[in-house]
């Protein structure tokens, strides 16, 4: 029997309205715009100002354009998985709040924490329920509201996040795109240098926390930086050589946008060029598992039938993988 794959057949997106300019940065900590195009390559991001809208907010909005682009109606969803380390709540689950928001009635949903590598993860899970024939019709949304946990008087990471949030598709095809393969790999020893100290049941919220600001995105960046830019490298370059993808067969690489260098240094290891990677990383900065859809967003109409993408991501625990797909329809 034909191999069912897992097609994605839509992308739908949301970014808040507002632009967090470099300009804006420097009036809040000591930096520059020219030293945050240099050492990351981001103009400016987008947040979520109004008082009381989450990740789930970006979320559902994303997931309502993505139903109706794709001409499905909210009960036929069988599954949602969201991507995030920025719940609405520690409980319930952000995906149940998604779920209510858009309509899905028939759906069950989960979150998936894996930070940066969140919609790489979620979107190895999502294709297995197609894969296994059970399911038609799963979404797999990547959503953070990073200005939630930003530190705005840390200037080594508030020049680095967004809030954001997208979300696909997928459904079963007998032909031969969609998810091909995935290598995704975790080292929790390098939980120490990128994580949200306090507000789990390692350290419980209390004043100290707070006095303390743990409740912040706390970030070694030079080590994080050497890890992304090997690991990240390593697992594109061995899925290239896994599916014999020469550099000049590739149509994208879809990186996870932390740092423009990490970008550039990936690229050059797979040995592909610029306009063969799409980065939109100086629009949004880093909304971690919302960039690599938003990505996909941001460049669908350039996307081909049978393009060869491999979609790459590393983030804290440390979390990593590549996955490789064929793009499953022409510009509509
Ligand atoms: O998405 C999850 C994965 N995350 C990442 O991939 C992020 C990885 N890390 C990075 O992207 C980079 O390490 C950063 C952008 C966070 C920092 O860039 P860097 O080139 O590694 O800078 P650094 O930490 O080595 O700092 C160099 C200097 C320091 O000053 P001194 O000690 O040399 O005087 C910093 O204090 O740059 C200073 N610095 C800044 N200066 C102006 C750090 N942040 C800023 C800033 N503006 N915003």
């Amino acid at each position: 029997m034909d191999k069912i794959h897992a097609a994605i057949t839509g992308v739908g997106a949301f970014l808040p309205e507002y632009r967090l300019t470099n300009d804006e940065i420097s009036k809040l900590v000591d930096t520059t715009d020219e030293w945050i195009m240099q050492r990351i390559g981001i103009k400016e991001r987008r947040i979520l100002k109004e008082e009381g809208k989450a990740t789930s907010d970006m979320a559902a909005e994303a997931v309502l354009q993505l139903l109706k682009k794709t001409g499905t109606s909210p009960e036929e969803v069988d599954l949602l998985i969201c991507a995030t380390i920025t719940a609405d709540n520690p409980f319930p689950a952000t995906a149940n709040i998604i779920s209510d928001k858009a309509g899905l009635k028939n759906a069950w949903s989960f979150d998936l924490s894996a930070a940066c590598s969140g919609f790489i993860f979620a979107l190895t899970t999502g294709s297995k329920f197609i894969e296994s024939g059970q399911y038609k019709k799963v979404i797999v949304v990547g959503a953070d509201m990073m200005s939630a946990i930003t530190n705005y008087s840390d200037r080594t990471t508030c020049p680095l996040f967004g809030d954001g949030a997208a979300a696909v598709m997928l459904e079963p095809t007998l032909e031969d795109i969609g998810v091909i393969d995935h290598i995704n790999r975790v080292d929790g020893s390098g939980r120490f240098y990128l994580q949200q100290k306090a507000g789990g049941s390692a350290r419980p919220a209390s004043y100290k926390t707070i006095d303390n600001q743990e409740h912040f995105v706390y970030q070694e960046g030079q080590t994080v930086f050497k890890f992304a830019v090997s690991n990240m490298a390593d697992v594109a370059v061995e899925m290239m050589n896994k599916h014999g993808i020469q550099s000049e067969d590739l149509a994208w690489l879809v990186p996870h946008q932390a740092n423009m260098r990490i970008i550039d240094a990936v690229a050059r290891r797979m040995g592909i060029s610029r306009d063969q990677v799409m980065i939109n990383i100086q629009k949004y900065g880093n909304t971690t598992a919302a960039t690599i859809p938003l990505c996909l967003y941001d460049y669908e109409s350039q996307l081909k039938k049978g393009d060869k993408i491999i979609l790459a991501a590393f983030g804290a625990g440390f979390t990593w993988g590549a996955i490789y797909l064929k793009w499953a329809y022409d510009p509509k």
